[in-house]
Parts: structure tokens; sequence; C-alpha cells
């Protein structure tokens, strides 16, 4: 939007005349008579409106860039710039500014504990490869390996991976795409979570803006909190991913540094953006100039087993950065994941060297000779129709047993299931009761940075399907989750 301010300047007063200028236009947004991501007027028309030439306009706008209050966008003129308030909300767990529990505990920790104690029924965790895993298989690779590489196998592997692995990788993603990447474009990390640490250190610094899908997976807000960067989330549709509308709106009014989204099954909607979407966000993203961090960590889990195109590879991708990773079609423990960019690649070298140095080689060298058998394929055909089954198990159970108002994602893939509990319930406390009777889930809370999905819930499916998850899932307190329990609930802000 453009306004018209209304500005005097005294050609007697002694203050330069540009400095005027500045004054007036920083009053107006000081008042809220100009708001973030409005157009200043042009410089004639800001010259004629207040008598002075254009040259001293200029001026005035050039400082008011330089002390970030306005920023200039190419053949469109100077807008306000956004600095700070309510939209833009550094990603602290959502307890922020609530009593911490009495152990001192985070929420965050608090359900990272739950995920990793094996006496709970672990509806809290995303890890598919346990419903079917591959352990057999990858322990014959591994010896294998062994057998063969003998001392190499214990030794460093180079920066950006195993050139052997590298190829497999580009190979899987020609073979289930039809996309040739070149494996000199691969980087190897340790798991995912390190793919999307290099790419955004890569492209972004403390301060910066990055937007993020809203709910998203907490380990990305955990990220950009640590590396002392803000969130800003853009709406996301259940159906079809990032409103891309919404993210060109988010661009046009905020300084946006870098996108960090799911482009397949996202975590935790398990939603998936269609091709034309895809088209749209690499369009939008040049013409903002934005880079993305496509997390494409589910990208093989679709139950029809239609892996669809990374966005980076359809044209244009030169800003995006994929990560991948095989903790989630796997093996989680190996932790190795990749990057997938060109630009960026000697960056991620780069930084890579100086955090890690490189990853694991014998796990390396074992997912090598595990894609090159064809073990993997034949793995991930074996996973998906078990998943499949256990997401249609979970469903029916939530429709039979959780309360009439429960609303739910319909998963095509992965391992979790997004539910929306009556309005009064509180997800914290039904947490950490949960923990008590013996089950981890996961509250919604943490999967937002301001706190906004207080009354939802991820489970899991990712896990064999056993007598005592059915009765996990019949757990008393699902059923009676009811509006009864505002009362009590501390904090029940939904
Ligand atoms: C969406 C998403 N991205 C990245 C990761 C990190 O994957 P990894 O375990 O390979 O570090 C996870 C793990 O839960 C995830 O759910």
């Amino acid at each position: 939007m453009t306004y018209t301010v209304m500005l005097q300047v005294s050609k007697s007063d002694d203050t330069f005349l540009y400095r005027q200028v500045i004054d007036l236009i920083s009053e107006n947004i000081d008042s809220g008579t100009l708001r973030p991501g409005d157009r200043l007027p042009s410089l004639r028309k800001m010259s004629r409106t207040v008598g002075v030439s254009i040259p001293t306009v200029r001026q005035a706008y050039v400082e008011l860039e330089r002390q970030r209050r306005v920023e200039s966008r190419p053949q469109s003129g100077f807008y306000v710039r956004y600095r700070g308030g309510n939209a833009i909300v550094r990603p602290t767990p959502s307890y922020a500014g609530n009593p911490i529990s009495l152990n001192c505990r985070t929420l965050m920790e608090r359900v990272y504990n739950g995920i990793n104690d094996p006496a709970l029924v672990p509806l809290g965790i995303a890890n598919p490869t346990m419903a079917k895993p591959a352990a057999k298989a990858l322990h014959r690779a591994m010896k294998r390996v062994m057998a063969r590489a003998e001392e190499r196998s214990i030794g460093y592997s180079a920066t950006l991976g195993e050139p052997a692995l590298r190829r497999q990788i580009a190979y899987h993603y020609l073979d289930t795409t039809g996309v040739q990447v070149d494996p000199e474009h691969i980087g190897i990390t340790n798991g995912g979570q390190e793919a999307l640490l290099l790419a955004l250190k890569g492209v972004a610094s403390e301060g910066d803006v990055i937007a993020v899908e809203t709910p998203t997976y907490h380990g990305l807000l955990e990220l950009i909190d640590s590396l002392g960067m803000l969130a800003i989330e853009v709406e996301t549709c259940p159906e079809e991913g990032v409103v891309i509308a919404e993210l060109e709106r988010t661009l046009q009014t905020h300084d946006v540094k870098a996108c960090m989204f799911s482009t397949t099954l996202s975590n935790p909607l398990g939603v998936t953006m269609p091709e034309k979407d895809r088209r749209r966000l690499v369009e939008v993203l040049e013409r903002y100039d934005t880079v993305l961090i496509e997390d494409d960590v589910y990208g093989d889990l679709r139950f029809d087993g239609v892996r669809p195109v990374p966005a980076q590879f359809l044209g244009g991708g030169a800003r995006i950065i994929t990560c991948g990773s095989f903790s989630k079609t796997a093996a989680p423990g190996y932790r190795i994941g990749w990057v997938v960019t060109d630009r960026y690649i000697d960056k991620i070298e780069q930084l890579k060297r100086s955090f890690s140095c490189s990853s694991g080689l014998l796990q390396q060298l074992t997912l090598a000779e595990f894609l090159a058998t064809g073990d993997y394929s034949r793995h991930l055909k074996a996973l998906r129709p078990v998943l499949k089954q256990n997401a249609e198990r979970m469903a029916a159970l939530v429709s039979e047993h959780f309360p009439a108002d429960t609303r739910t994602s319909k998963p095509v893939g992965g391992a979790v299931s997004w539910l929306e509990m009556p309005g009064g319930v509180n997800a914290e406390a039904l947490f950490d009761e949960a923990i008590e009777a013996g089950i981890s889930i996961t509250p919604g809370h943490i999967f937002s940075p301001c706190s906004c999905y207080t009354n939802f819930l991820r489970l899991s499916y990712g896990h064999p399907w056993t007598e005592r998850t059915e009765e996990a899932m019949r757990w008393r307190p699902f059923s009676a989750a009811t509006r009864a329990r505002v009362c009590r609930s501390p904090r029940n802000t939904h």
C-alpha cells in the first residue's frame, strides 16, 4: 500500500532540510501512520509535497535506509521496514512466561526424555523405520564392507562424504524422480539435522528472519533459536502446504533471509505440496531473491511409493538447498543425511569441516552398499505398507475412542498423525499424564514458536503395532479429553 504522508518542513529552521524529512517520516512511522510494508511516496511526489528538491528527498530516504527504517526495492521504491512486533517471534519454547515445572525441565526436554525412554509406548517419536527395521540387511551390508574395506573403514571420510554414497544418492534421485543430480553437488552430513544446520548457517546470520510452516518440525525451531535467528510463520494449508500467496505477502512485508519448508510429507501435518505450487514457490524465491532450505527427509515414504520431485529440480532452483536423510527410511542411529546444492556446496564444505570434520565412514560405506545392492529399495517397498496399515489402525482407534469433535490429519505417508482435540484440552497436561501412564506423546505446543497449538497432539504410528499400542490408544484420558478439562489446565490459552 502507498500512503500519502502529511509533511511540512521549515526552510527557516537551522536543521538540514533532509534531516527534517527524515524526522517527519520517522514520526509517521512511530505513530503508526506509516506501517511496515507501506511504500513511501515517490521521490518526485515527496519533493512536491514538502517543497524540497528531489536530491534532498533522496538523501533522506537513503539515510533512512541506512538506519534500517526503510528499505529500497528494485524498480519499486522505498518501503517501511518491519522492526519486530507480534508477527515475528523468537521461537523460544511456547511455555515462555509461564511457570516452569517443578523439576525445572523445559517442555522440549521433557518431550525428548519421553521419546528416549524405551519403557514408554512410543507414540511420541517420529521414527518410521521402527515399524519394520532394516537391521538385518544393514548388518549384512556392514559385514561385507568391513571384510572388503578393512582398515579403510575405520578412517576419516572426505569432508563432503564418501564418493560411493554420493553416487548412490544421485542414482536414487534418478531412479525415483528421473532427475539427474551431480554427485559433486551432494554433501554428506550427520543426519538431516546437521544438513539443516549447515544450510542455515550457510545462508543466514544471527538476527535474520527465517520463514517456516505452521505447524512446523520442532527441531527446526530449536535450530533457528540456537543460531540467534528469528522465525516467522507462514500460513500452511493442511492439504497443499505453505500458502504461496501468504508467502508472497510475508516476503513483501518482511526482510526474510531464508525459508525452511518441507515440500513432501511435512512434520507434523504430513502434507505434500502439489507440483504446481512447488513451481510457483521457485518463481517466488527468484522474484524476492530468497533462499529455500527444502526439508525432504520424508521424501521416500509416501504410501503410494511415488516420490515427488523436490522443488530444487523443477527448474530455476539454484536458490534451494535440499536436505535429505536416511534416519527416517533406514537407520536413524547411523546419523547420515545430506544436502544437495550447487551454489552453496563450497560454503557448506567449509562449514562441515569446521563443525564436524566429516561423517562416519563405516556408516556411509554400509549405506552405499545397502543402496547399491537394491536392498534399500526393497526395504522401502516393505516398509510403506506397514506404515499405511498402522496409520489406518490409528485412525480407526481415534474415531472410535477419542472425543467426537477430535479432528485428525489423513496421512498419505510418513509416520505421524496430527490431531486437534476439543478446544479446552491442554496437550501439555495430557502429555504429563500420559508419561505417568507409560505413554509418550508429543504436545502441539512445540510445533510453533507462539504456542498456538495447545490443544493439538502428534501421535506416531512408526513402530511395530502391538497390543500395548492398542491399549495406549484406548487410554481413558484420551477419550475423556473434553471441555471439562478446562478447569484442570493451568495454561489453557486456545
Ligand atoms: C522434518 C524433519 N526434518 C529433519 C529431521 C532430522 O532428521 P535426522 O534424524 O536425520 O537428523 C527430522 C527428525 O525428526 C524431521 O522430522
